[in-house]
């Protein structure tokens, strides 16, 4: 609740009405008086209320029928009843229905003023309680490393010294492993946790605008820059800035990432005036560092600043002992948000998790789990609500290729998996099958392939 607290008020007699009115707009409140109950409902609908003052005995509607329709359609909002003398067990009926108190008349305008104080004070905490809620449990979702593996426990230990320290830290690991989760922890945990977390995905941005994006530009710099803007790494200041796919930032621009990094300043395009920044740097990539390197994608320089910490996530096919836990994990998550009764993995459908290899890591997995939980019945995940790639013991099992295509049928089929496997990530996809960013797009456009996320509909 910001600024005044907004009360309506319901009283068909005109006099009560208006004396409420007064005394409560005297205490700084702002104050809708209606006299009746269907006309205090069009008025909750329309704009947020905080208390509803509102008289039992009304024409047509009565004061319990309203209250009752506002604990159903407005469960933190606050009602208190006004009751005449002699009705004191309807007064009683309404706050078994929820009402937080009543007042005979005839009363006091301070009686009235402390009650509504009182009622305004616990509707306050309630939403603090609420907020503090889900502030604590998107902490812990959110950053919950699931794994018991011993390489993730290495992980973890890694992630408690990074949070301890303002290194900057390198997180490799193939897609889907978990690098920005462990990034959003690695934030969490550190003394920059009240700061700014700052995401940039290197791949995302048009490399034309990769450079004012993470340095911003003052107005006019170039055309089209028609304000100023402030880029990632300042807006980052004081917080973390998470560089993902730092790989596919231009050699040129690495060296002045670099430069910021070194000087802890940085210059807005368009601007020679420096401005000191004291940002955490965390950086991703999915790409083989020493490749990498050899390849010149990732400047050796940056390289080594960067790798300060280097934290590498396993894929899942080499931590398979995570497989049951995890699952169970996304099982229990996505049971919950779909009221589901599911609640364990039969035998078989272990097995079946167990005995396949995960090209597209705990992403694939989650979203596999996810599927079951929605098409499954039942208070147990089976075999056969997973998804079929992955009862078939995934593609190495399959003939590689299936002899009667021609070679663009399979380069198509083979851009369609790509993006199955990354969950429509271009830029991975393309990762994966070696090929620039630039030509996936190129070769859907050709092929006509539109990604589509439902995998009913893709290409298997
Ligand atoms: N150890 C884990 N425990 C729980 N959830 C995990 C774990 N690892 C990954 N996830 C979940 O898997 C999904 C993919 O993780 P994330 O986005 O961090 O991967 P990534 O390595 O950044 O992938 P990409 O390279 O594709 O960007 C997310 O929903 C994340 O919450
Ligand atoms: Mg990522």
């Amino acid at each position: 609740m910001s600024g005044k607290a907004k009360i309506v008020v319901v009283d068909d007699d005109a006099t009560m009405r208006e004396a409420l009115r007064e005394t409560l707009a005297g205490e700084g409140y702002a104050v809708l008086a209606v006299d009746n109950a269907i006309q205090a409902i069009a008025e909750l609908e329309k704009q947020e209320a905080d208390l509803v003052l509102a008289d039992l005995t009304l024409p047509r509607v009565s004061g319990l029928e309203l209250l009752d329709s506002i604990r159903r359609q407005w469960p933190g909002l606050e009602v208190i009843v006004i009751t005449g003398q002699g009705s004191i067990e309807t007064a009683v009926d309404a706050i078994k229905r929820g009402a937080y108190h009543y007042v005979t008349k005839p009363f006091t305008p301070d009686e009235i003023i402390h009650l509504v104080g009182q009622a305004l004070e616990r509707r306050r905490l309630v939403h603090r309680k609420e907020r503090l809620e889900e502030e604590v449990s998107l902490l812990r979702g959110a950053h919950q490393l699931v794994g018991q593996s011993e390489p993730m426990r290495r992980i973890n230990e890694i992630i408690q010294t990074a949070a301890g320290s303002d290194a900057t830290v390198l997180v490799q690991g193939e897609s889907g492993t978990g690098k920005e989760i462990i990034a959003n922890a690695i934030h969490a945990q550190s003394r920059r946790t009240r700061g700014p977390l700052v995401k940039m995905n290197c791949a995302a941005v048009p490399e034309t605008l990769l450079e004012s994006e993470l340095f911003g530009h003052e107005k006019g710099a170039f055309t089209g820059a028609d304000r100023r803007r402030i880029g990632r790494f300042e807006q980052a200041d004081g917080g973390t800035l998470f560089l993902d796919e730092v790989c596919e930032m231009h050699p040129r621009l690495q060296a002045k990432f670099l430069r910021a990094l070194q000087e802890r300043e940085i210059e807005r395009l368009g601007s020679s005036a420096t401005i000191p920044v004291d940002t955490r740097i965390i950086a991703a990539t999915n790409r083989d560092l020493q490749k990498a390197l050899e390849e010149g994608v990732l400047r050796e320089d940056l390289y080594y600043r960067l790798n300060v910490i280097l934290l590498r996530v396993p894929p899942l096919r080499e931590r398979m002992d995570d497989v049951p836990i995890v699952a169970m994990h996304f099982l229990r998550k996505y049971a919950a948000r779909e009221h589901s009764s599911m609640s364990s993995i039969a035998e078989e459908a272990l097995n079946v998790l167990l005995s396949y290899s995960w090209p597209g890591n705990v992403r694939e997995l989650e979203n596999a789990i996810e599927r079951a939980v929605v098409l499954g019945k039942g208070d147990q995940l089976r075999a056969q609500d997973l998804p079929p790639q992955v009862h078939r013991g995934g593609d190495d099992e399959r003939p590689l290729i299936p002899a009667h295509l021609t070679l663009e049928e399979i380069e198509k089929l083979a851009i369609a998996q790509a993006l199955r496997l990354t969950g429509g990530n271009k830029s991975e996809a393309a990762e994966r099958l070696g090929i620039h960013r630039t030509s996936i797009y190129d070769k859907m456009r050709r092929y006509g392939i539109e990604w589509n996320p439902q995998p009913e509909n893709v290409a298997q």
